[in-house]
């Protein structure tokens, strides 16, 4: 490879490599099963636009959206993509999504996103897909209740439900996947309380990106939340009371936590914060207490904001709280920069 690489240009290569990749997907021979299946699939999305090259004429393998893999009895589908990037304004999916997706045994990929035309449940014929590991249905109208049949596929490792009309209470039973390392709820309509049964997504230890924000959820946050390997979490905008202090020690793997915008009621003075900190965001609360002086040892802190809370006492002098100007601190009950200063971000 380095050899190649010192005789042949860099965007020839690419070039060479893209053609090569075209070359393997054209020599497949499409599975004929799963092209009946992804013919049934088009006619339940109503035939859409972007899916005139899915002719029965055609190699299912060089269809929009489609990529296959070779197996012993030819071209297996294992992505099905199709994100529609011209969004409400034309073409996308119509529809409810068809049972017959359920059907491609082999999809390792299916990537369904902003069709706003997209509605219904999501069908569970989908548990039958053993090998599904990258589920993104962002962006389009689903609804119903939270599929919690979804943590029967075992492979999931990415889920993004994102942007939906899913409602109701999270099912108790939803937490229980086996592998997943990304789940996004974000901007749906989900209420009531964030069940303890959480804590069952730290069966896999690997850091998790967990998106709940922008919901109507409520009730305290339960001490199970503590219990995940965190990398990222988002719970912003909710409606969440109680003390999210399970979250917070030195030796905590998150970078990157967003509380902001919920009704979290806790004092923050003995707290010690997770040393690989890159964003904390705790705006818009009821947090009380003061900054504790550990806040200047996270190196990596290059965003923050405690503004819109209770708090009070001087902002610990260093390097990191040096770096945020008033903007992340005003707004609380008595803090200051020192005692010269208090009022200006007092109040
Ligand atoms: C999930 O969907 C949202 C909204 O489209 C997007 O911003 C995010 O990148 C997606 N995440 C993944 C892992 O697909
Ligand atoms: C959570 O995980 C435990 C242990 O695997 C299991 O016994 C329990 O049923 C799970 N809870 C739910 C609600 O699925
Ligand atoms: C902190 O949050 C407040 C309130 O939402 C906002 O007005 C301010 O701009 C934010 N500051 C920073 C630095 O993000």
């Amino acid at each position: 490879m380095a050899a190649l690489n010192q005789l042949v240009p860099i965007p020839l290569l690419r070039l060479f490599f893209f053609f090569f990749f075209l070359a393997s997907q054209l020599a497949l021979a499409c599975d004929a099963g799963d092209r009946a299946v992804l013919l049934k699939i088009k006619a339940g999305f109503q035939n859409p636009g972007k899916f005139t090259s899915w002719d029965e004429s055609v190699n299912c393998c060089t269809w929009y959206g489609v990529l296959c893999y070779p197996h012993d009895d030819g071209g297996r589908v294992t992505s099905l993509i199709y994100y529609n990037i011209d969004g409400a304004s034309s073409g996308g999916l119509f529809g409810r999504l068809p049972d017959e997706l359920g059907d491609l045994p082999f999809l390792s990929s299916l990537v369904l996103g902003n069709h706003p035309n997209v509605y219904g449940v999501i069908p569970l014929t989908l548990t039958r897909l053993t090998r599904l590991s990258f589920l993104n249905l962002a962006h389009n109208s689903l609804s119903g209740a939270l599929p919690s049949f979804l943590s029967q596929i075992h492979s999931l490792a990415v889920l993004n439900l994102s942007f939906n009309k899913f409602r109701g209470l999270i099912p108790p039973e939803f937490f229980n996947f086996a592998a997943l390392r990304y789940l996004s709820l974000e901007a749906n309509d989900l209420e009531g309380v964030i069940p303890s049964t959480i804590g069952n997504l730290s069966k896999f230890p690997l850091p998790l990106h967990f998106t709940l924000s922008h919901n109507m959820l409520s009730g305290d946050i339960p001490a199970e939340l503590g219990v995940p390997n965190w990398e990222t979490l988002d719970l912003s905008h909710n409606m969440l009371t109680g003390d999210p202090t399970a979250l917070f020690a030195a030796n905590k793997a998150i970078t990157y936590m967003d509380l902001s915008f919920n009704k979290l009621e806790f004092d923050l003075t003995g707290i010690e914060f997770p040393i690989k900190l890159k964003k904390l965001a705790l705006q818009n609360n009821m947090i009380t207490g003061s900054i504790p002086p550990q806040i200047n040892k996270l190196d990596h802190l290059f965003g923050f904001n405690v503004s819109y809370n209770q708090l009070c006492g001087i902002i610990p002098a260093g390097p990191v709280m040096n770096r945020f100007d008033d903007t992340s601190f005003f707004r609380n009950k008595c803090l200051c920069r020192s005692k010269d200063t208090c009022l200006a971000v007092g109040f």
